[in-house]
């Protein structure tokens, strides 16, 4: 079997994180007979530095010749922010519609987290990953006068909370059969009670899955407090987007985190960490890979290949067992590199006992 992957590095620590992972998940497909054919490209900062745009009009046809997206990050201190979150990651979401942004996070043993409650958690953030807050609808004016003002206007449609509730209660069927929905319905009383509604809809197809809404201040306190009791979060695209990075912080941090962005229908999937590209640690050698590496996973299981993303995780799991290995973000002193060599050994030490 032929994978077609194309792989975008990025910016940052973006391409540090990818040249460590990208051998590893390689090795993890070639252990279950399949073989990975990358096509890298040079999207991101330094691309629109040149050319005025972080990827080429044509990048979603490009993505289309594949069957899968790994990215690494982007973000430069010299290019807006907005300029390639919104030129690159957000347009190729929008643009391949890729519905749905699934964002697992565990604890692992022998990985510390300020969390004293985190041991144990298993949860999935299943967040909607086309509109709400981040559907880019709306304008600034009166910009000469002093009296500036700004409207950003969420939009919430039937159709995207059905498929991403969807998604979220098969997930939840598939797991432990838990699912809260987060929202804000409380005090936003247009989108919010649609996401209500709808979701109680979508509930009556799943009888088999328990469900509660919860309110999103209420679930962010819950998740410090009790995160064992979490399955799956079904998330607008704004809480779905800062919850993660809280649920990351149960398991070690930003750089344990991955994620992937999927389609319901057959387009390929875009798969990447969760953080962003760490402009105060990049070009050090001490990015955490694990984010990167678990997105590999992520990218082999929805490729037909979940035994290979096992493969992936159970090596994680033994490689993280050795606390000299630990990146600076889980308190050791250990390398990008140093990681990806851990967990390479691992997945060799499997393919030999076969
Ligand atoms: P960030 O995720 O890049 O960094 C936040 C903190 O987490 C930093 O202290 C960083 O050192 C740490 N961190 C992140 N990844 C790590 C890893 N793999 N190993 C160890 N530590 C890690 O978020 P920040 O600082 O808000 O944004 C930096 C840039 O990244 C900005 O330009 C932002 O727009 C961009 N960004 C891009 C994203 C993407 O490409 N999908 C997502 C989030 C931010
Ligand atoms: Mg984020």
């Amino acid at each position: 079997m032929q994978l077609r992957l194309a792989c975008i590095p990025g910016d940052g620590v973006g391409p540090e994180v990818i040249a460590a992972a990208l051998p590893v998940i390689r090795d993890a497909a070639a252990l279950h007979g399949a073989q990975l054919d990358v096509l890298e490209v040079d999207w991101g900062g330094e691309r629109h530095l040149r050319t005025g745009a972080p990827m080429p009009a044509d990048a979603a046809d490009i993505v289309r010749q594949h069957d899968a997206v790994l990215f690494g990050a982007v973000g430069r201190p010299d290019v807006p922010d907005h300029e390639l979150v919104w030129g690159l990651i957000i347009a190729l979401r929008q643009q391949l519609d890729l519905a749905v942004n699934l964002r697992p996070v565990r604890s692992w043993d022998g990985v510390p987290s300020v969390v004293t409650s985190a041991p144990g958690t298993d949860l999935l953030i299943v967040r909607e990953n086309t509109e709400g807050e981040y559907s880019g609808a709306g304008g600034r004016a009166h910009r000469a006068s002093g009296a500036e003002l700004a409207v950003e206007v969420a939009i919430h449609s039937r159709h995207a909370i059905e498929r991403a509730a969807r998604y979220a209660f098969d997930q939840a069927s598939r797991r432990r059969g838990r699912l809260a929905l987060v929202t804000k319905s409380n005090a936003m009383r247009h989108g919010y009670t649609l996401w209500d509604e709808v979701v109680a809809d979508v509930a009556e197809d799943f009888p088999a899955v328990e469900w509660q809404p919860v309110l999103v201040d209420a679930m962010a306190a819950r998740m410090v407090q009790r995160p064992t009791e979490l399955d799956v979060l079904l998330c607008s695209n704004l809480f779905g987007d800062i919850l993660a990075d809280l649920a990351a912080v149960l398991a070690g941090g930003l750089g344990m985190a991955p994620s992937a962005n999927v389609s319901p229908q057959a387009t390929p999937g875009l798969f990447e960490p969760i953080h962003g590209s760490a402009p105060d640690i990049a070009g050090q050698g001490i990015a955490n890979p694990v984010a990167c590496l678990l997105s590999g996973a992520m990218m082999l299981d929805h490729s037909g290949l979940p035994a290979a993303g096992d493969s992936i995780r159970d090596a994680i799991a033994t490689a993280l067992l050795d606390p000299s290995i630990h990146t600076p973000d889980l308190g050791g002193t250990g390398t990008t590199e140093g990681v990806a060599t851990a967990v390479r050994a691992a997945l060799n030490r499997e393919r030999n006992t076969r």
